[in-house]
C-alpha cells in the first residue's frame, strides 16, 4: 500500500527510529503518509484524500484546520504561546474554565486543566482519593469500575480499565486491584450493583464510568436509566461518582454530555478529545463545590498535589475557547440526531450479512459488531483501498466522523463498510 520508493523523504528517514501506538513493531504495516488535512479529510503523501470516519481518535468534531480555530491559536501564538500556570493566571485559561463551568451539568463549578485524558482521569481518581482522606476515611483506597471499561493508557486509569479484556493485559500483574463489575443492563443490574456495594461501599472512593457509551472496550451501549440507576447507587452509598466523559462529551452521543441525557449530574467529569476541538492536546477534571470545599484547609497537606508543566497552556485554551465558540454558533443538537438516523438506516443492511452480531447507533456513533474472533485488523486496508479512514478493533468496525460531516461524506463512509463486510470471506 505504501511505494516506499516514492514515499517522502522524511518518511524514510524518520519513520525506523519512531515507536508507533499500538502496535507490534515486528508485523505491523507501515502507517500511511500525511500531509495535510482539511474538513473531513485527509490528505496522504501521494496526493490520495481519505474521508475520515473516526475523526482522529474521536477528537476533530469541527473537521480538520478549522478556519476560526486555527485564526485564534495563531493570535494566541502571537501572544504568549505558554506560561506556567502556578502563581500565574491568564484571560485564555480562565475564560474556558468559566465557560466549562456554565456548560457541564449544574454544580461542576470548580475546574482543573490537564494535558491530556489520561492525566484528567488520572487527575479524577487522586481527587477522588484525597476527598476521602480530608474527610477523615483514608480506608476508601479502591475504585469500582466496569468490564469493557477504557479510561486512558496511563498508569492509575489503567487499573480502572478492564484489566482482564482490554489491551492494557499485559500490565495487570503491575496495577493496583480495584473492583470490576459487569455493566448492569437492566433493573435486575442494578439490583445486583446495590448488593455488591452493601458489602464493599466502605473501602470504595468513587465509582467510574463512561457514561452511555463505553468505546475503546468495543463501542458497547447501556441506556440512560441504567446510567441514572448507577447514578443513583453512588449517592446511596456515599461514594463518589466519576463520569469520563472524554469520548462522550460536546455532543457526540447527541447533548452537550452524555450525562445530561440521563439527567444526571457527576460529582466529578472528565473531558478531553473534542475539547479543543481535536487540535490540541488538552483535558480538562470539573468537580463539584462540595468536592473542591474539601481541600479546603489550613492544612497545607490537604491540598491538591497536582500541577504539570504545560497545564493550562494558553494555545490549548484558545483552541478550546474557539471550539466552544463554533458549538454556541452551531448548534450540534440536531445534526447530531441526524447522523443517529442515518448511521442506523444505513448501517442496518449489514444485519443480514455472514458473521455479524449487531449493528447500533447511538449519536454520532455507528458500530458493526462482528463475531469474537474475527480478524478485523486484516480489513484496515480494504478501508483504505476505498477511500475512506476508518480503523476497525476488536470485534467492531466503527464510524465516529467528525460532527460536521455532511451526508453525502458519510454515505461514502457507510457504503464503504457495506462494501468491505460484504466482499469479507
Ligand atoms: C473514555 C476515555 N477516557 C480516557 C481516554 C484517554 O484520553 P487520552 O488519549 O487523551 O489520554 C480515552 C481515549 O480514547 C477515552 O476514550
Amino acid at each position: 500500500m505504501i511505494d516506499a520508493d516514492r514515499s517522502p523523504e522524511w518518511y524514510s528517514r524518520g519513520l525506523p527510529h519512531a515507536w508507533l501506538p499500538y502496535c507490534q513493531m515486528k508485523v505491523a504495516p507501515p502507517p500511511l503518509p500525511v500531509v495535510r488535512a482539511h474538513g473531513c479529510r485527509i490528505v496522504l503523501a501521494d496526493g490520495r484524500e481519505l474521508i475520515d470516519g473516526i475523526a482522529s481518535w474521536w477528537s476533530a468534531c469541527h473537521g480538520y484546520n478549522h478556519p476560526h480555530i486555527r485564526a485564534a491559536v495563531e493570535r494566541q501564538l502571537a501572544v504568549m504561546p505558554h506560561v506556567m500556570f502556578g502563581g500565574l493566571a491568564h484571560e485564555p485559561a480562565l475564560a474556558l474554565a468559566a465557560r466549562l463551568a456554565a456548560m457541564a451539568p449544574a454544580g461542576l463549578a470548580r475546574v482543573f486543566f490537564t494535558d491530556s485524558g489520561s492525566i484528567a482521569v488520572e487527575v479524577a481518581l487522586k481527587i477522588a482519593l484525597q476527598f476521602w482522606l480530608n474527610r477523615g476515611q483514608p480506608g476508601r483506597t479502591r475504585f469500582l469500575c466496569f468490564a469493557n471499561g477504557y479510561h486512558g493508557d496511563t498508569l492509575g486509569a489503567m487499573a480502572v480499565s478492564d484489566p482482564e479484556r482490554s489491551m492494557h493485559r499485559a500490565f495487570a500483574h503491575g496495577l493496583p486491584r480495584h473492583h470490576v463489575v459487569d455493566i448492569p443492563e437492566d433493573p435486575s443490574g442494578l439490583a445486583d450493583l446495590d448488593r455488591f456495594l452493601e458489602r464493599h461501599a466502605n473501602g470504595i472512593a468513587a465509582m467510574i464510568v463512561e457514561p452511555l457509551v463505553q468505546g475503546a472496550g468495543g463501542m458497547r451501549f447501556h441506556s440512560p436509566e441504567v446510567l441514572a440507576g448507577m447514578r443513583r447507587l453512588a449517592t446511596a452509598h456515599d461514594i463518589l461518582f466519576i463520569a469520563d466523559e472524554i469520548a462522550t462529551g460536546f455532543w457526540r452521543t447527541g447533548d452537550r454530555f452524555a450525562c445530561e441525557t440521563a439527567g444526571i449530574r457527576p460529582d466529578i467529569l472528565c473531558v478531553g478529545k473534542a475539547l479543543t476541538g481535536g487540535t490540541m492536546t488538552m483535558g480538562a477534571t470539573l468537580a463539584t463545590e462540595e468536592v473542591f470545599a474539601a481541600f479546603l484547609s489550613d492544612d497545607w497537606d490537604a491540598a491538591l498535589m497536582h500541577g504539570p508543566t504545560f497545564m493550562a497552556n494558553p494555545l490549548a485554551c484558545a483552541a478550546a475557547n474557539a471550539s466552544l465558540d463554533l458549538f454556541e454558533r452551531e448548534p450540534k443538537a440536531d445534526r447530531v440526531r441526524q447522523i443517529e438516523v442515518r448511521l442506523r438506516d444505513r448501517l442496518e443492511p449489514c444485519r443480514a450479512l455472514p458473521g455479524i452480531v449487531d449493528v447500533r447507533a447511538r449519536g454520532a456513533i455507528g458500530v458493526v459488531q462482528l463475531e469474537q474472533g474475527t480478524d478485523v485488523y486484516s480489513l484496515r486496508p480494504r478501508f483504505v483501498a476505498e477511500g475512506v479512514w476508518i480503523r476497525p478493533f476488536k470485534d467492531v468496525v466503527y464510524l465516529m466522523p467528525p460532527l460536521v460531516i455532511d451526508d453525502d461524506e458519510l454515505d461514502i463512509l457507510i457504503s464503504a463498510v457495506r462494501t468491505v463486510l460484504a466482499a469479507r470471506r
